[in-house]
This record gives structure tokens, C-alpha cells and sequence, in this order.
């Protein structure tokens, strides 16, 4: 038997829970560096044209420092951000445009957007504008800002729009779809904002349930359900069997129903474009369908192929949950629920972890134990309907004697 499967199976607890972490230390609304080293207290994921706003209040002199990005910039389109005291609408709006004028340079400047038939022409707004740069890096556009604000404005309407650049000039942006919807409140001191128009509350909402209900699914009930396997076999045979199918399947269940609401919410919202969590959902959906059919499909356990299908199935397996962790980080950054959400869940994943980190030896321990006994009859039951069929003697270990 091959004594090493022990640390690396440990390896693989600590590699996943890094991974974790990197990958949400790499991009989104909380977590985004600026190439310019700016630092902001708050960040929120509009609800329309896939942008953020970063800001940080200063509450002695009423001033609020903002970053507003937009990625997926190209060269000929500009971009804009602002305040409108008169509500969640175009007129009024006291703007921020930036966009990469005929010398080629990407230029930024205020603009009082006063008539639908604005040409966002530059002019000063009701309030002092200092610090203000634009960058596009990447096809990310940014434009930071400091904003003197009166007392009525720290909480207020927020508009954010973006269009096309014709002939040097910006031009009139789409009127459908995330373009009409791309306004909502933003109270800088309590650091919330939220979407108005076109139904985003009720939006809203379903963003927080497929959320819950996939972080449970996906993010909890599948990892508990694989630790069953490996780590019941030992003491519960064949329970854990049982209680694996039980935990996959609910996972299964509720995770198919969190899964149709994300992607109900992608349709719904053609310009907001999440791609990598919408193609890796699509891709975890493929492969949890696949370890259902894969289950039916199961050759009996003395079966020469049984052995294929073991390797086959725990390979899927635990594609399906590091990637399912993965989309669920992806899916803070979009949704960008309070920290405490984030850090409830890490929270779950690390007693998780833990957990591995125990069973994982004491698991080895016994089987070890129970073969120097000279029997393999728990460790890998030849009688047992539910073993692997390789009568546990070729078997490296737990990892590949489990159904
Ligand atoms: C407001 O206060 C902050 C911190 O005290 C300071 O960095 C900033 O320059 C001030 N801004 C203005 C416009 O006075
Ligand atoms: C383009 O923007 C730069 C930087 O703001 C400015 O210096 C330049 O005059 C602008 N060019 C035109 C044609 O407006
Ligand atoms: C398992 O062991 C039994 C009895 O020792 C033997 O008949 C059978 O061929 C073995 N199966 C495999 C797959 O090695």
C-alpha cells in the first residue's frame, strides 16, 4: 500500500483552501487593486453594465474619494458616472465622463448633463471636483474623482451610463436594457448602494437566493457528501454510503434550482456579461448531471472496468467541488454581499479543512491497522456490494476504495 496518498491528500486540503484564497484576492469589487495603488473603504458591483464603484467617505470635511471602472472599455466608447440629486434619471446628473478623444488620449472631464439631448460638453458641476484622472488599462476604463459633497448629497441618486464615441465625440448611448437601467441610490456614509427602476429590487432578491442557494449546495452539502465517502467507510459501512447519495443528491437538487436562477439572472441582463461564472456554472451543472448519470451507470463492484469508473468518478468529483469553491467566490464579488458573508463561508470551508486534516490520518490509521490484522474485511470488503472490487489488495488507500 502506498503510504504517500497520506500527505497528499493533505496537500490537496491546504492546495484548495490557497487556491481559494488567491483567486479571491484576484479581481472583483472588494478585492480589485488599483495599478495606481489607490485604496477605497467600500466597493459595490452596479446593478447594470457589469461596473463597480469604489469610495472612501471623509466624514470631517464631507468629501468622498471615488474610482468608477468599467471593464470592457474599447477605444470608441466613452464612459460615464454621476450624482443626481433630482433623482434616479439622466437629467440633472452632476457626470464624470471619460473617453479616448481624436489625439488618441484617454481624457476625462465634469459635465452637468442638463437635457436628453446632452453632448455631454464639458462644464462645471454643482459641487468642487478635485484630483480628477482617467485611466484605460487593459480595456478597463477608470476615472477617479474627489467630491466635495453638500450635506444633501452624501446619500443620493447615482447614475452611471455607457455609449459609443462618433466622429471624436461621445454619441447617444443604447436606450434598452441595462442602459435604461443603470441607476440606483448610493449612500456614501453607510457605504449602500442599490438599484432603482426596471424591477432590481425584486432583482435584487433573486441575486441573494441563488447566491444562499448555491453557496449550500455546491459549497457545503457536495464537500460534506465526499467527506462521507472517504471518511464514514471505516467506521459506518455501508451508512456512509447511504449518506453520501442523501447529501449529493439534496446538493444535487438545490443546486440545479440555484443553478436555473443564475442563469435566469444572465438572460435577464444581456449586457451584464459575468462570463467565467456563467460558463464555469454551466460546466459544474455538465459535470454534477454526469456523476448522477455515472452513479446509474455503475458497474458492479466485481467488474474489471469497476476500477476505471472509481478513478473516472473521483475525478469528476473533485473537479466538480474545487470548481464549484472557485464560481463561489466568483459569485461574492459579483453579488458582494457584506464581508461577514464572505468570511462565514471561508469560516465553513476552513472547519472543513480541519476536518480533512484530522480524519484524513485517523482514516489511514485504521485501515492500516485493520490490514496488519491480517483482514481487509472493513477496509475493503470483498463481500461488501458497495466496495470497489479490486478485493482492497491493489488498492492505494482509502482514495480508491470507496464506491
Ligand atoms: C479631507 O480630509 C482628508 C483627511 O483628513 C484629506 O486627506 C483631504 O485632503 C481633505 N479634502 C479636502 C478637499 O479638504
Ligand atoms: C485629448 O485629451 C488630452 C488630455 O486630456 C488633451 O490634452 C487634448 O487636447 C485632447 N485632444 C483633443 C483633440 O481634444
Ligand atoms: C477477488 O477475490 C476473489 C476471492 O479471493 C477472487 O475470486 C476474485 O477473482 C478477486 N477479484 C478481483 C477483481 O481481483
Amino acid at each position: 500500500m502506498d503510504r504517500t496518498q497520506s500527505p497528499k491528500s493533505a496537500l490537496f486540503a491546504v492546495w484548495t483552501i490557497l487556491l481559494v484564497l488567491t483567486v479571491n484576492g484576484q479581481s472583483g469589487c472588494g478585492t480589485h487593486r488599483f495599478d495606481n495603488n489607490m485604496v477605497f473603504t467600500d466597493c459595490n458591483a452596479l446593478s447594470a453594465l457589469g461596473s463597480f464603484l469604489h469610495w472612501t467617505f471623509n466624514e470631517q470635511n464631507s468629501t468622498v474619494s471615488i474610482a468608477f471602472r468599467h471593464p470592457g472599455t474599447s477605444s470608441s466608447s466613452w464612459i460615464s458616472w454621476g450624482i443626481n440629486p433630482s433623482g434616479p434619471q439622466m437629467v440633472g446628473t452632476q457626470s464624470l465622463v471619460a473617453f479616448t478623444n481624436s489625439s488618441g488620449q484617454f481624457q476625462v472631464y465634469t459635465s452637468p448633463v442638463i437635457s436628453y439631448n446632452t453632448q455631454l460638453g464639458s462644464g462645471s458641476l454643482s459641487f468642487p471636483v478635485s484630483g480628477l484622472s482617467a485611466t484605460l488599462v487593459g480595456g478597463e476604463a477608470t476615472i477617479f474623482a474627489t467630491l466635495e459633497l453638500p450635506s444633501n448629497l452624501i446619500s443620493t441618486s447615482q447614475v452611471w451610463q455607457i455609449g459609443p464615441v462618433v466622429n471624436g465625440n461621445p454619441a447617444r448611448h443604447q436606450t434598452s436594457g441595462e442602459n435604461m437601467r443603470s441607476s440606483g441610490r448610493i449612500d456614501f456614509r453607510s457605504g449602500q448602494s442599490t438599484a432603482s427602476g426596471g424591477g432590481s429590487g425584486d432583482r435584487q432578491t433573486k441575486r441573494n437566493r441563488h447566491g444562499v442557494l448555491n453557496a449550500v449546495s455546491w459549497g457545503v452539502l457536495m464537500p460534506m457528501g465526499a467527506m462521507m465517502a472517504r471518511y464514514m467507510k471505516v467506521f459506518a459501512d455501508p451508512t456512509w454510503f447511504y449518506l453520501h447519495i442523501a447529501f449529493q443528491v439534496s446538493g444535487y437538487v438545490i443546486g440545479v434550482a440555484g443553478w436555473a436562477t443564475g442563469i435566469k439572472l444572465g438572460n435577464d441582463s444581456p449586457g451584464t456579461s459575468f462570463s467565467t461564472h456563467r460558463n464555469l456554472g454551466i460546466a459544474l451543472f455538465t459535470f454534477a448531471t454526469l456523476q448522477v448519470f455515472a452513479l446509474l451507470l455503475r458497474p458492479k463492484p466485481d467488474h474489471k472496468y469497476r476500477i476505471y469508473w472509481n478513478v473516472y468518478h473521483h475525478a469528476v468529483g473533485y473537479t466538480t467541488i474545487i470548481l464549484s469553491i472557485v464560481n463561489i467566490f466568483k459569485g461574492f464579488d459579483i453579488l458582494d454581499p457584506a464581508d461577514k458573508w464572505r468570511w462565514a463561508y471561508i469560516g465553513i470551508l476552513i472547519f472543513l479543512g480541519a476536518c480533512v486534516l484530522i480524519l484524513e490520518p485517523l482514516t489511514w490509521f485504521i485501515v492500516l491497522r485493520r490490514k496488519s490484522r491480517g483482514g481487509n474485511t472493513v477496509a475493503a470488503p470483498t463481500s461488501n456490494k458497495y466496495s470497489n472490487g479490486v478485493n482492497g489488495t491493489s488498492a492505494t488507500g482509502p482514495y480508491h476504495q470507496d464506491a
